[in-house]
């Protein structure tokens, strides 16, 4: 059952009817679907149906909404004046009945009432390992005539079939957190604060008899470090596997009816179970309880900065943003920048990293979509990726990958210049940096906005409780009485050519062609150098590589404009984004955050990047996982526990 993506992929789903005569779910034809057809999805791994088409809807309410008493807590939460939000944890997503169900009581409980400004936010949480795709839940809506707008937001927001933590924004109140991971997994890899509690667990596996890894005894523990005294739990099950241990861990047991012909269903009250606190890791400071920051200082204005002003702003926390220079005057001054995620035959770390930095951004580019001139690049072999290796990767990405990309992943045969080239199209973004920069932090008060200001002591931030370092390849010499993680300054330059191609959309070989402003863009070339100023050979270069590749006749005359830049290259091609250590700054503490060494990816980790530090520094759950937060961890080259004396 283990794949590349950590044991993700998409469900098999097949249509059963029941023979009342014969009392069997019998195979049933796709083609008999209607709304109301009773016909149930079912789970040919787990021989096992969903739910039973002819009373699924008031199963779910029954066991989950009345089990955990949830229109009276909705009712008592919306009455009362201060927001405060409601968090949910289920196991296994499966079609989303329940969260639909439990959405529609939130907006008819909660939602509808009182000011919007003032609502509290549903936060649900669903771990699922086969997601079920696009089709097949659409399907499912029908047959059991729930379409609603919230169903049609969750089936076009559907995350892919990649392994981690998915933010779906459902309404401005009502957020789904899809965990795409097996259970066992996703409970070691959530990151979420020491005191982060849910208010209701919906225990929806399959039978544990059918499915013993959704009831494993981690469960329990994590569920007791993560409840408060009001917590409930709800299941249909009452088997002893589950009944017997729960007591252990803090929960209070009481068996209700169950619904229809079951006798029982099992809820439970949390009360209380003293637990020993995990073991620090790399991923601890990324979930420690802190205090609330109240003025932060940003240092460096481009992608990095300009990316956590934004986030920080929205997120109601004074920021203030310095540059020795203008806005976006470094690297990230590029007319032309493509995020693209990595692919891996293993869907490795760092194609991890690299997927979630791109659905971020994409979260962004969805709401401003005016900001992206390409949503997609033709990849073609180059240095990096072989043919043999592109073949692996349209294989092992396409099955991920719901119908509606269906683009992504697929092949396409180009005429570029002279010659016809096999691309594989993949999901990518482009950008020019400083409409994107300017447009980060275009709600930022000017005040707040320290431009032609250099830092080069901290003495200058004594107003601050919170300074990030964003200043990309100059970030590791910037005080000089402190080590901060080193980067290997690389610099590069790109070339825009007054010249234009019949194809318009991006390519990526050894280097871009993109089309920007009705130019093209080419290059970039790469030398270990901190070299800013514009060099006339790197556009040679740039100009003899796509004249040798594709047989064009590009010559210096062609040269509209050359963009030269340095990137930040970290010493395992990771950022460095997180927390590093305390300082006392006359008088006053003051806790430094480093945010740089974005190598050739700056915008690919923007977003990301400036959602994990605003997420740790306000205590909320992290956005990324317990490993992939202890791979981009400043304090992952020194060692462990001297980290606060860093500085
Ligand atoms: C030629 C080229 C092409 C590239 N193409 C791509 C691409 O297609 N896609 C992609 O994702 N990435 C690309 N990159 C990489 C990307 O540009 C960087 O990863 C990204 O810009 C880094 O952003 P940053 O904010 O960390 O650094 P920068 O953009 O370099 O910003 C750092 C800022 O800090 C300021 N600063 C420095 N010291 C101080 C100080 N002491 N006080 C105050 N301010 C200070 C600087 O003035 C600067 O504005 C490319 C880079 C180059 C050079
Ligand atoms: C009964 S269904 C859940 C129904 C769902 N709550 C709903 O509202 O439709 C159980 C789900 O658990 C998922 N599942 C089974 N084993 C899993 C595991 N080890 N880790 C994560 N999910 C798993 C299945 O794929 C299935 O979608």
């Amino acid at each position: 059952m283990h794949n590349a993506f950590l044991g993700v992929k998409p469900a098999v789903i097949e249509w059963r009817q029941f023979d009342s005569e014969k009392h069997q779910w019998l195979s049933a034809d796709e083609n008999q679907l209607t709304p109301n057809a009773q016909l149930a999805p079912y789970s040919p791994a787990f021989d096992d149906i969903y739910f039973n088409p002819q009373d699924g809807i008031a199963e779910s309410t029954h066991v989950f909404l009345e089990g955990n008493d949830l229109e009276q807590r909705f009712q008592a939460l919306a009455a009362q004046g201060s927001p405060k939000s409601f968090n949910i944890f289920e196991t296994g997503f499966g079609t989303g009945l329940n969260f639909l169900l439990t959405a529609d009581l939130w907006r008819k409980t909660v939602a509808s009432r009182g000011n919007a400004e003032q609502e509290p936010g549903l936060h649900y949480w669903s771990v699922e390992q086969f997601p079920i795709n696009q089709k097949n839940l659409r399907q499912i809506y029908q047959v059991l005539d729930i379409e609603s707008d919230y169903s049609a937001t969750l089936i076009d927001n559907y995350p892919e079939a990649l392994p981690g933590v998915h933010q779906v924004k459902i309404a401005h109140n009502i957020t789904l957190h899809l965990v795409f991971y097996p259970l066992d997994k996703a409970l070691k890899e959530l990151a979420l604060p020491e005191n982060f509690t849910f208010d209701a667990w919906y225990l929806d596996g399959f039978a544990p008899s059918k499915n013993p890894d959704m009831w494993v005894k981690g469960l329990l523990h994590f569920m007791a470090l993560h409840s408060n005294s009001s917590t409930t739990l709800s299941t249909f099950t009452v088997a002893a596997a589950l009944r017997k241990p729960l007591p252990h861990y803090g929960f209070e047991i009481e068996k209700r009816p169950g619904f229809g012909r079951k006798r029982e269903m099992l809820t439970a009250r949390f009360t209380d179970k003293e637990l020993s606190s995990p073991k620090p890791t790399l991923a601890t400071p990324y979930i420690k309880t802190r205090a609330q920051p109240k003025k932060v200082a940003v240092i460096g204005a481009g992608l990095a900065g300009c990316a956590l002003a934004h986030k920080l702003h929205q997120l109601g926390v004074e920021v203030h943003l310095y540059d020795k220079s203008g806005l976006c005057a470094g690297a990230s001054n590029m007319p032309s920048l493509m995020a693209m995620p990595v692919m891996s035959v293993d869907h490795n770390a760092y194609s991890q990293l690299t997927f979630h930095g791109f659905q971020h951004l994409r979260n962004y580019i969805n709401r401003y979509p005016e900001l992206a001139y390409s949503h997609l690049v033709h990849q073609l072999p180059n240095r990096k990726y072989s043919q043999f290796h592109i073949d692996q990767y349209q294989q092992i990405y396409s099955a991920q990958t719901w119908d509606k990309h269906k683009e992504w992943f697929q092949f396409e045969t180009l005429k570029l210049g002279e010659s016809s080239v096999k691309s594989l199209k993949i999901p990518a973004i482009q950008v020019n940096g400083q409409e994107f920069c300017h447009h980060l932090i275009k709600d930022l008060p000017a005040v707040q906005l320290h431009l032609n200001t250099e830092v080069t002591h901290l003495s200058q931030l004594s107003d601050y409780d919170q300074i990030i370092v964003a200043n990309g390849y100059l970030a590791a010499n910037l005080f000089k009485d402190a080590e901060l993680p080193k980067v290997t300054p690389m610099c590069g330059q790109l070339t825009t050519l007054k010249a234009q191609l019949e194809h318009r959309t991006p390519v990526n070989h050894d280097g871009h062609i993109a089309h920007y402003q009705n130019q093209l863009v080419i290059g970039a070339t790469f030398e270990n150098s901190s070299n800013e100023s514009i060099q006339r050979k790197n556009s040679i270069k740039n100009i003899e590589q796509v004249n040798q590749r594709f047989g064009f006749s590009f010559s210096e005359k062609d040269i509209a404009d050359e963009h030269p830049g340095v990137r930040a290259t970290s010493y395992d091609r990771f950022p460095f984004c997180g927390y590093f250590g305390e300082i006392t700054n006359e008088g006053a503490n003051q806790s430094i955050w480093l945010n740089y060494g974005f190598g050739a990816r700056g915008l690919c980790y923007s977003m990301l990047c400036a959602e994990v530090i605003s997420y740790a520094m306000l205590g909320q759950p992290s956005p990324l996982s317990k490993t992939l937060l202890s791979r981009i961890s400043p304090l992952r080259t020194s060692t462990l526990g001297t980290n606060s004396t860093a500085l």
